[in-house]
């Protein structure tokens, strides 16, 4: 990503992070009804659920300039997601829940910049978590 590209998705992720919860729960919601059969994978309480996904987001784009630097803890997350039984295939349907839910969050400032930005952003994190979910060996969360 350019440098240029970080400070957009930083700068969006702090405009909807005053909305965490709502725009977690906006997540949620569009990513079953893309794809309904992911909703027996997740709790049926997703309140604490909703928390986690936007620390975690904060956490790796703060780190975006040098992800060398959270390798370590996108690779255990990873390697939970593989025993979660998530496929490389549900990542391309994350993303296209996550640009959803932030078209909807951001308007217009959601431009085609943007919509990049965020889409190397999130297929950067994604290819990485794949790779490492490949040669780690599942473990319980
Ligand atoms: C960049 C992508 C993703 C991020 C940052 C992310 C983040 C998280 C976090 C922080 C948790 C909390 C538990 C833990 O730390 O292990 C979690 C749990 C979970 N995620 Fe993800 N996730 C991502 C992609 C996905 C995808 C593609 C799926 C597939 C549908 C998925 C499904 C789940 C499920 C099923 C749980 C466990 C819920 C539970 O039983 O408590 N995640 N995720």
């Amino acid at each position: 990503m350019t440098p240029r590209q970080i400070a957009i998705v930083r700068q969006q992720f702090g405009l909807v992070a005053r909305h965490a919860d709502a725009f977690a729960a906006g997540f949620y919601d569009t990513l079953f009804t893309i794809d309904d059969t992911l909703r027996p994978l997740f709790p049926a309480d997703l309140a604490a659920q909703r928390g986690k996904l936007v620390k975690v987001l904060a956490h790796v784009i703060l780190s975006l300039h040098d992800l060398g630097a959270v390798i370590d803890d996108v690779r255990a997350l990873a390697a939970r997601h593989a025993g979660y039984g998530v496929t490389s295939t549900d990542y391309d349907t994350v993303g296209i829940a996550l640009l959803t839910t932030l078209g909807d969050h951001l308007g217009d400032r959601f431009d085609d910049e943007a919509r990049a930005a965020w889409a190397l952003c999130y297929g950067t994190l994604a290819n990485a978590m794949i790779d490492a979910g490949r040669s780690a060996p599942a473990v319980a969360a």
